[in-house]
């Protein structure tokens, strides 16, 4: 398998074609960016930390039950994975109250939401991704009534089964963002889940061990990133 042309360049990641159909290489790169790009920054070891956390977590998902696009890991920051038509919905799961839902809705920063709260953003930079409700993703054809359904159900088995882990490891998953993708009629959990797109709490501390380290200049954001991977990956996952 050879890496071919550049397919698609994100914020953080880039994806590159294959010479095998159906295939595609996700590399992470050492940039980070918060408040919609608005702050942006190139941190050593960025790439690879969430690379190592992200394909931890896909085959935790995988052993689990959970359809990935994840293949195998390539090097420290390359991962080949299965082609998706992305569907373009940020699928937030949230258990505590914390960043924009404070922001924008009376709850107050650390609550307990439960049952965990799915909030669904269209994603979309240049409308600064506004929330969609059911309604709104059905008439802009984004996704079926069916595929919807089995979206949330697939969030929320998600959501189960990270909560188990970080717990293990005295972390609370207070939130994060997935996004999920087409092969055919299936329907994959494709991107990322990594420090930037969780957000994690030590249990005991109450630290912040993602990605608003650095959206609030929390401390140093990648021995942060260091200790989190070795934290997630050092035990084996829970069944
Ligand atoms: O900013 P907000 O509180 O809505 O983010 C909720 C969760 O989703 C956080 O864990 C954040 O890191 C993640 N997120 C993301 N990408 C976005 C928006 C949010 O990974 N574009």
């Amino acid at each position: 398998m050879k890496q071919k042309g550049l397919l698609y360049t994100g914020k953080a990641k880039s994806v590159y074609r294959t010479d095998t159909k159906g295939q595609l290489i996700v590399e992470f790169r050492d940039d980070i960016t918060a408040f919609d790009g608005g702050k942006k920054d190139k941190l050593k070891n960025k790439g690879s930390y969430n690379a190592e956390a992200s394909a931890f977590i896909f085959q935790y998902l995988e052993k689990n039950g959970v359809k990935t696009h994840f293949l195998e890991m390539i090097d420290p920051r390359r991962m080949l994975v299965r082609e998706l038509s992305m569907i373009p919905l940020e699928v937030i799961v949230r258990n505590v109250a914390a960043g924009s839902i404070v922001r924008n809705y009376p709850f107050k920063e650390g609550a307990r939401l439960n049952p965990p709260v799915i909030v669904i953003d269209f994603k979309d930079d240049s409308r600064h991704d506004p929330m969609l409700n059911d309604d709104l993703i059905i008439a802009l054809k984004l996704a079926t009534q069916k595929e919807l359904a089995a979206i949330k159900k697939a969030a929320l088995k998600i959501n189960a089964l990270l909560v188990k882990l970080m717990a293990a490891q005295e972390i609370t998953l207070v939130d994060f963002k997935i996004e999920f993708g087409r092969a055919g009629k299936t329907i994959y959990l494709g991107d990322e889940i990594s420090m930037d797109s969780m957000r994690l709490w030590d249990k005991k501390t109450k630290e912040s061990l993602d990605k608003d380290v650095y959206r609030f200049d929390k401390g140093d954001v990648m021995a942060t990133y260091n200790r989190v991977v070795k934290r997630i990956t050092k035990t084996a996952a829970p069944k």
